[in-house]
């Protein structure tokens, strides 16, 4: 099969992290016979030099006309100091909403061959943890109206409607399905009135379509807490925009670095966004140092949702475990193991897949 995937490198490190998903789909293509054809495309602070905008119409349209989209990270100090609306990260928002990206997977995968480099106690995390964290993208106080009131005055508002509740909440319910049948969403619903609509649309998708689902709900703070005391009881995690964005840096700590964190934005239909969930990381741009394996584990969940390849996606997986048991990047470097840059990685990597 041929499949076209839209390239957007971005800023800092993401043309290297990215250069080496590509090696390693480009050997998946190899092994399993499929043609990858990659059209790259600006976004972000590269953008913003070259074309004087983060999100260029091209961009849009060329991720229109692909069947996926791959993205390294945007952002850094250089536009830091650009107002709200030119900033790169306006762009990573920009693009979620139009294309319509409103479900974001972030999977917090503790390898056995990573277990030393979580910070969690031993006992918490025997046997292994394996969260998918499931965050609503494109709504919520990301897009709610915002503004000043008077000069010393801003605000931001947190919005939801019904429709936007149950398409999520059916994302994470269909994905619990798939595993340990068990969902736990998180709300402020003791607070908060987009929370209270959040809680009880949840429970009625949950009675109507998925009763064998075992429902929690958790308040964010406890939730966040629980992460720590006890991670094993999370199986499906279904939660807004922003507390989403917060609880998925924190879950990445289980699988030892957030260097190992992928994400996929999916839209309705097979089309998604790949892309790691770290950020640019400017100060490592060019040293071929950084850890591409979020980025390549982003390509492998490409393969599994936006192409239906499971048995590549596998046997992308099964390299990547393989590689850790001898090699490792600086940040989850261990005694025995053999450093190796951001290239090696993804040389050894494709190896495997074509070994
Ligand atoms: C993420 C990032 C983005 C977000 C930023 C860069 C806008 O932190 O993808 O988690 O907050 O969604
Ligand atoms: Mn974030």
């Amino acid at each position: 099969m041929n499949y076209k995937i839209a390239v957007l490198k971005g800023d800092g490190i993401g043309p290297e992290i990215v250069d080496e998903a590509i090696k390693v789909l480009n050997a998946v293509g190899e092994k399993f016979g499929h043609e990858f054809e990659y059209t790259e495309a600006l976004i972000g602070g590269a953008a913003i030099d070259a074309v004087g905008e983060g999100l260029p119409q091209e961009t849009l349209d060329i991720c229109h006309a692909s069947d996926a989209v791959l993205l390294g990270a945007v952002g850094g100090p250089k536009w830091d100091d650009l107002p709200g609306d030119k900033r790169p990260e306006k762009a990573l928002l920009g693009i979620r909403q139009d294309l319509g990206l409103f479900a974001n997977l972030r999977p917090a995968i503790m390898f056995d061959q990573l277990k030393d480099a979580c910070p969690l106690k031993p006992e918490k995390v025997e046997g292994g943890l394996d969260i998918m964290m499931v965050r609503e993208l494109t709504g919520g106080i990301y897009f709610g109206e915002r503004g000043y009131i008077d000069e010393n005055t801003a605000y931001d508002t947190e919005k939801y409607s019904v429709y936007e509740i149950e398409r999520i909440a059916r994302v994470a319910f269909d994905l619990a399905m798939k595993r340990d049948k068990k969902v736990t969403s998180v709300d402020k619903a003791n607070v908060l009135e987009t929370s209270r609509l959040w809680r009880k649309t949840v429970e009625r998708i949950h009675a109507e379509e998925y009763p064998e689902v075992e429902l929690d709900h958790y308040y964010v703070d406890n939730a966040a807490m629980q992460l720590m005391k006890s991670p094993k009881q999370f199986d499906v995690v279904l939660t807004g925009n922003m507390f989403g964005d917060i609880l998925s840096d924190e879950a990445s700590q289980i699988a030892g670095s957030l260097g190992m964190l992928p994400s996929a934005s999916l839209a309705t239909g097979n089309f998604g966004m790949y892309e790691p969930s770290h950020g640019s990381a400017p100060k490592y741009t060019g040293l071929n140092v950084s850890n591409p394996i979020a980025t390549i584990m982003s390509a492998q969940m490409m393969l599994k949702y936006s192409f239906g390849l499971n048995e590549e996606a596998d046997a992308v997986e099964n390299a990547i475990k393989k590689a850790l048991d001898q090699y490792r990047t600086r940040d989850i470097m261990a005694e025995g193991m053999t450093l190796c840059s951001t290239s090696e990685m993804g040389d050894r990597i494709a190896e495997l897949i074509l070994a």
